[in-house]
């Protein structure tokens, strides 16, 4: 089943998303709005933004009060992957040049820096200090997230435990922030708006267990971005991590460095993918996922309920 088709009941609610992500961005400087305008044109699956509204359906949901919180939480995760794409020196998102590659790295980074700030701005429309609190610690904290990526590069003696704490910062506390802030925006009673966070967190892991399967068995077509580029760039993943168990595969991989070659890269991801490292990863996505859908299962009884236990499966399954 398509996402969108999961969400009919919020198809008129997701539309106003749109049209207020694209409001929200409005610069006076063309570069800044060019650069702004054509990512959120290019579409994403806006994951962040629909865990906003569904969390809200748990509580007293006005479009006009909550679509703030999901346009503010889509604008965030826009603006880490447009920092995100300069440290990683990707050239594709979203299947469009990267804006460091259409413009250049000074560019990115004060573009990212804008849609942070319309982020925040947008935020102030939600009177409570709690809100805030929590968006500036999911911020700080994916901060940390990406910068002990970069300190990481090809380091590898590390464990599983250093990657789960890096993809829990980079990833999963956003989405749970997602669900919790939407619960906020809509009153939702606090021992719910818990179980929404930890659902999210849930889910968090999961998806990005499942990018960073893909980054393996993915292709740019359906991705929209370019693919087998974690271990080119020395991030360690969850699948290269497995796959050093073996011996053999350990020490091919204990030899990549930056200057290592394309052909090399393809040839140690050709062993990583005939290893039992992806299933083994799959695994502990399905992992987390089970843990998502057994909350799921505490939530009170209504249509949201149904819409995210098909989301958690979507992701589980996806693609792209
Ligand atoms: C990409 O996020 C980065 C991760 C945290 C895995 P998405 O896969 O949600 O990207 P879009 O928004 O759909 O482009
Ligand atoms: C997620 O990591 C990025 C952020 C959380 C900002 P990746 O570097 O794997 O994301 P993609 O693959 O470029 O979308
Ligand atoms: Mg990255
Ligand atoms: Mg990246
Ligand atoms: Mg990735």
């Amino acid at each position: 089943m398509k996402l969108q088709m999961m969400l009919s009941f919020l198809n008129q609610d997701i539309n106003i998303i749109e049209k207020t992500l694209e409001e929200t961005i409005h610069a006076d400087s063309p570069i800044l709005h060019q650069a702004s305008l054509q990512l959120i044109k290019a579409g994403g699956k806006r994951i962040r933004p629909i865990f906003v509204l569904l969390s809200g359906k748990f509580g007293q949901y006005d479009i006009n009060r909550i679509k703030n919180v999901a346009v503010a939480l889509e604008l965030i995760h826009m603006a880490s992957l447009v920092h995100d794409d300069v440290i990683d020196d990707a050239e594709l998102r979203r299947g469009r040049p990267t804006i460091n590659t259409k413009w250049d790295n000074k560019v990115a980074m004060y573009t990212g820096d804008y849609i942070f700030a319309r982020a925040l701005e947008l935020m102030t429309k939600i009177e409570n200090p709690e809100a805030h609190r929590i968006l500036s610690n999911t911020m700080v904290e994916l901060t940390i997230g990406e910068i002990e990526q970069i300190k990481d590069k090809y380091r590898f003696d590390q464990n599983i435990k250093d990657y789960f704490r890096r993809i829990k910062r980079k990833t999963a506390l956003l989405i749970a922030a997602s669900c919790q802030l939407g619960a906020i925006a809509a009153d939702v009673e606090k021992n719910v708006q818990q179980k929404l966070s930890r659902f999210g967190y849930y889910v968090g892991m999961s998806y990005q267990i499942i990018d960073d399967i893909l980054d393996f068995t993915g292709n740019e077509k359906e991705l929209g971005k370019p693919a087998g580029g974690d271990l080119l760039q020395g991030n360690i993943t969850l699948p290269v991590l497995f796959a050093m168990e073996d011996e053999e595969i350990h020490s091919r991989i204990c030899k990549v460095h930056e200057h290592t070659t394309r052909g090399e890269i393809d040839q140690i991801i050709a062993l990583i993918k005939q290893s039992d490292s992806i299933k083994k990863s799959v695994a502990v996505s399905d992992h987390y996922l089970n843990k998502a859908l057994a909350i799921i299962d505490e939530l009170p009884q209504n249509k949201a309920k149904r819409a995210l236990k098909d989301i958690a499966n979507f992701i589980g399954k996806r693609k792209f």
